[in-house]
């Protein structure tokens, strides 16, 4: 499989009727671009009713669409769309927690004997679980909330407005076993199932990676096998390495790297290739092909499983002011992180794409779109696409979008210059299809013999990395400042 993701939020891409937010037909408007750049599946975060307090994963009807961004005919157009110009589209099954707005919680809450009583993780004491950490640091100080209907409180392992769902009751697994079935049955291709880690909470286990949340992955392993074979899994788990190999075992196809993300902008902020050669051991022989990738997503870049050390390293360098903090990680897109520096940008993005695994890459980066800090939550880096210079950019007619625009130059501006960020991503990806080993073989660690340089071979291809500003000879090759090269040599 070689697979270039793209993830599109769709209020952010494109706007087709005028009222400021960007849509489902918008989004199939730019398939075109899409399929120009080179991508082959999209990501499209949830597009279903919810009060919106999550970006759209607070969720309250799995089956409904927000009509905001059109109706299930769109979404069936845009699947149609996708599969009739041979790409892929994949979307996000939230398991985790719904919005408190969801029906169920409604009955939950109303009828603790009903049907729906036992739902959702109920209790009386907002001290259980004291080893579960709290992760939306910024809103929440626990993992309970009261709720004055049923006299109980509720547990939540995010914003006290998405009670986590209880997993111990096998009618919540049929739920969202229904879920995955109607979806897949729509001709979803892949389902990102997002915070897996956290389905069940046991007493002095804490709430993550337990054995019971294995269990129910492979229920759904087991569903893609006898009813959607080609479909595939996975998994959202911001989890340290040794645990997020586990998913792997427990059926998911694939894996989003954590684990490699932040390291290789610690390499960055230290001219230093060894913390990529570590975690690349560290992670051990995993099937090709089995990452995911990425540089930067919809959330901020987390720094929750790093070390405290290699976490004030992060601060300091990518951190300018306390409002691009975002829980314990930092809110900020590609290229501001990068200091507007171009050269670090592409040496990241030839990374994202050599590397073993399938690459992601976030919209708006491969322009180098800048974010907006002041912008609460994430939002800062969930602003409109540049598609045109001039008001509205191309993205809507409204007078006012719902977000503001970040600065940036435009994909029209960047398409017509052929030296552009843009088009040396597009040249990157089509690289990668050209050297097929990209894709399949294995990776293979190369002593570079200079600390600033990573340096692996991939079956018939040497891959090679400078991290640092200076211009470093190696011999055959010279590599200058953040350069990078990927030199055909004997496999
Ligand atoms: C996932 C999503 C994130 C969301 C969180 C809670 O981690 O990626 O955007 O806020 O779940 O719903």
């Amino acid at each position: 499989m070689n697979t270039i993701f793209y993830q599109a939020l769709i209020h952010a891409f494109k706007d087709s009727n005028g009222d400021g937010v960007g849509d489902i037909p918008g989004l199939i408007s730019k398939l075109d671009y899409l399929q120009w750049l080179g991508v082959d599946c999209v990501w499209v975060p949830p597009f279903y009713a919810s009060p919106m307090r999550d970006d759209g994963y607070d969720i309250a009807d799995y089956y409904a669409i927000n009509p905001a961004y059109g109706t299930m005919e769109d979404v069936e157009q845009l699947i149609a769309e996708l599969h009739s110009r041979g790409m892929k589209i994949m979307t996000d099954l939230a398991l985790n927690h719904t919005s408190v707005d969801h029906p169920w919680f409604q009955a939950s809450r109303q009828d603790p004997q009903g049907p729906y009583g036992d739902f959702y993780v109920w209790g009386d004491d907002p001290q259980r679980y004291p080893e579960i950490r709290v992760i939306f640091t910024d809103t929440e100080d626990s993992n309970w909330a009261f709720d004055e209907t049923r006299g109980q409180y509720y547990f939540h392992r995010f914003y006290s407005h998405q009670p986590d769902l209880n997993y111990d009751n096998p009618a919540v697994q049929e739920e969202i076993l229904s879920v995955v079935r109607f979806w897949l049955s729509k001709g979803v291709d892949v389902l990102r199932l997002d915070a897996v880690p956290y389905l069940f909470e046991r007493d002095g286990q804490g709430g993550e990676s337990l054995p019971e949340t294995f269990a129910f992955i492979r229920r759904i392993r087991a569903l893609v096998d006898a009813e959607f074979p080609g479909a595939k899994l996975l998994a959202e788990a911001n989890q340290p390495a040794d645990k997020t190999t586990k998913y792997f075992d427990a059926g998911m196809h694939m894996c989003f790297n954590f684990p490699l993300m932040p390291k290789l902008y610690e390499a960055l902020a230290t001219s230093s290739a060894t913390p990529v050669y570590e975690v690349m051991d560290e992670l051990g022989d995993i099937p090709v092909g089995a990452w995911a990738n990425f540089l930067r997503n919809h959330d901020e870049l987390t720094l929750e499983m790093v070390t405290p050390a290699e976490r004030q390293l992060m601060y300091e360098t990518y951190l300018p002011d306390q409002q691009s903090k975002a829980h314990t990680g930092i809110a900020r897109r590609l290229m501001p992180l990068m200091g507007g520096d171009r050269r670090k940008v592409e040496l990241l993005f030839a990374l994202l794409l050599a590397l073993p695994g399938q690459p992601f890459i976030y919209y708006g980066d491969e322009i180098g779109m800048e974010d907006l800090p002041e912008l609460p939550d994430r939002y800062a880096v969930r602003t409109p696409m540049l598609w045109e210079d001039g008001p509205g950019h191309g993205f809507s007619d409204a007078p006012s979008p719902h977000l503001p625009f970040a600065s940036g130059h435009s994909v029209a501006a960047q398409q017509e210059d052929p030296t552009s960020l843009l088009n040396t991503v597009r040249g990157l990806i089509t690289q990668r299809r050209q050297h097929p080993d990209l894709a399949t073989a294995s990776y293979e660690a190369v002593e570079a013999g200079v600390d600033e340089v990573l340096a692996f071979q991939r079956g018939g291809l040497l891959c090679l990395f400078n991290f640092s500003e200076e211009t470093i000879d190696l011999g055959p090759v010279e590599l200058g400042p953040f350069g990078y090269a990927w030199v055909p040599v004997e496999s």
